[in-house]
């Protein structure tokens, strides 16, 4: 579904990712783990042609995105959840989570069935009934869940979401990964999840990727990750330190 291949992104002299090769499987949930400033946000950033990447290919169902626009890139079904939740506080629930069908995959879709479509995924969310509420007002755990309606109302085939555990009680980062499960399961839509939640990362996904200093260091199952080497050293040591 995604393929990226050699992948490259430089900022002046900081090599941020460093030919990168991995690809999403459609129906996966994937992790992106790693030490804070590994690249793995900017590898979502290449993805989305927020930053194109220096050098490499990116393609999604065999349509190359390098060269193309963030909102080209969202109407190839390609979503994301930002590491800081982007809502528009002064705004209510349901406006911001209109913002996702606006301005997905379908071109001027009218306002009523954008509406239509937020509150669908509003309920999948379990916040319908704070459709009216500014989102402002609600807790950090509802505003990563309604950031999360707003990239699903997109209608997304591959829904990026970056660290939407961090700063939640262990019991919300359970709600998330089980929301998760069912947008892979209920919705269909394949899953790339960067965290530093380890265990709800474990737990959760079907393959992990780790990067380490730009450089891809592992991909395997949860457990082959656990037990490489060079993945305790990096990062997993650090995380249980
Ligand atoms: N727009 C930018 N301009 C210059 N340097 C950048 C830019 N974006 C990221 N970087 C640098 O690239 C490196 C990778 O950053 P990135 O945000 O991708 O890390 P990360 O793995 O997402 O880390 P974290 O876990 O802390 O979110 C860092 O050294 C960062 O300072
Ligand atoms: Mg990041």
């Amino acid at each position: 579904m995604l393929t990226a291949t050699g992948v490259t992104k430089r900022f002046g002299g900081l090599t941020a990712v460093d030919d990168v090769d991995f690809t999403v499987g459609e129906g996966e949930i994937v992790g992106l783990i790693g030490p804070n400033g590994a690249g793995k946000t900017t590898l979502f950033n290449a993805i989305t042609g927020v930053h194109p990447p220096s050098e490499g290919s990116i393609t999604f169902d065999g349509e190359e995105l390098v060269g193309k626009k963030p909102h080209e890139v969202a109407r190839q079904g390609i979503s994301r959840t930002f590491q800081t939740a982007r809502t528009f506080n002064e705004l209510t629930v349901l406006e911001n989570a209109t913002v996702g069908p606006m301005f997905g995959r379908t071109d001027s879709l009218p306002r009523e069935e954008a509406e239509e479509r937020a509150r669908t995924f509003l309920e999948f969310v379990d916040l319908e009934d704070k459709e009216d509420e500014l989102a402002g007002s609600l807790t950090l755990a509802e505003r990563k869940f309604l950031e999360l309606a707003k990239g699903l109302g997109a209608d997304p085939n591959l829904i990026l979401v970056d660290e939407i555990g961090s700063g939640l009680t262990p019991a919300e980062v359970n709600m998330i990964s089980e929301t998760l499960i069912r947008v892979r399961d209920e919705l269909g839509i394949s899953v790339l999840w960067i965290e530093h939640v380890v265990d709800a990362i474990m737990g959760t996904t079907d393959r992990i990727i780790v990067l380490n200093q730009g450089k891809k260091i592992a991909d395997g199952t949860p457990t082959e990750v656990q037990q490489n080497s060079e993945v305790v050293e990096a990062y997993l040591g650090e995380v249980e330190a």
